[in-house]
């Protein structure tokens, strides 16, 4: 191979990882999205409320969370609040699957079907 043509491979591959870098987060699938519902429904509802209206952890409702940055509730969610009864998700939800909760809870969490 050249090295013009090593050049050229390279820049594509580095366009390629940017591209998907740059993509919007992916939307879980429909099943993944009803059991995400649930976990948040029943899970996290023991401590932040049934009604998600605050328990032992506070509100999760769309009027208080609106001010927070997404990624700092993103971050809360995967890795928990060291130092507080807030635990880390990350074995149960990936960092997309987080985003979409956090998206969810600022705009009014579904209901359990
Ligand atoms: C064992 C109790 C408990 C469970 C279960 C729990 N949380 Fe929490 N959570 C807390 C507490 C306590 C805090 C407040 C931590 C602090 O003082 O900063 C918190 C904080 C948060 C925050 C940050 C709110 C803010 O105002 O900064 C988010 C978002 C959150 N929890 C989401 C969740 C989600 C989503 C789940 C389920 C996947 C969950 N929590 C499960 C106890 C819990």
């Amino acid at each position: 191979m050249d090295r013009s043509l090593l050049i050229h491979v390279a820049v594509l591959l580095g366009l390629t990882a940017l591209a998907v870098s740059a993509a919007p987060a992916a939307e879980p699938a429909p099943d993944r999205q009803a059991a995400l519902v649930h976990m948040v429904r029943q899970d996290c509802g023991s401590c932040h409320g049934m009604r998600l209206a605050g328990g032992l952890g506070p509100d999760l409702l769309p009027a208080r969370l609106a001010d927070l940055p997404d990624e700092f509730l993103v971050a809360t969610i995967l890795h928990g609040r060291p130092g507080t009864a807030m635990p880390g998700w990350q074995r149960f939800v990936d960092e997309d699957e987080a985003g979409w909760i956090v998206a969810r809870l600022k705009t009014g969490f579904p209901e359990l079907p």
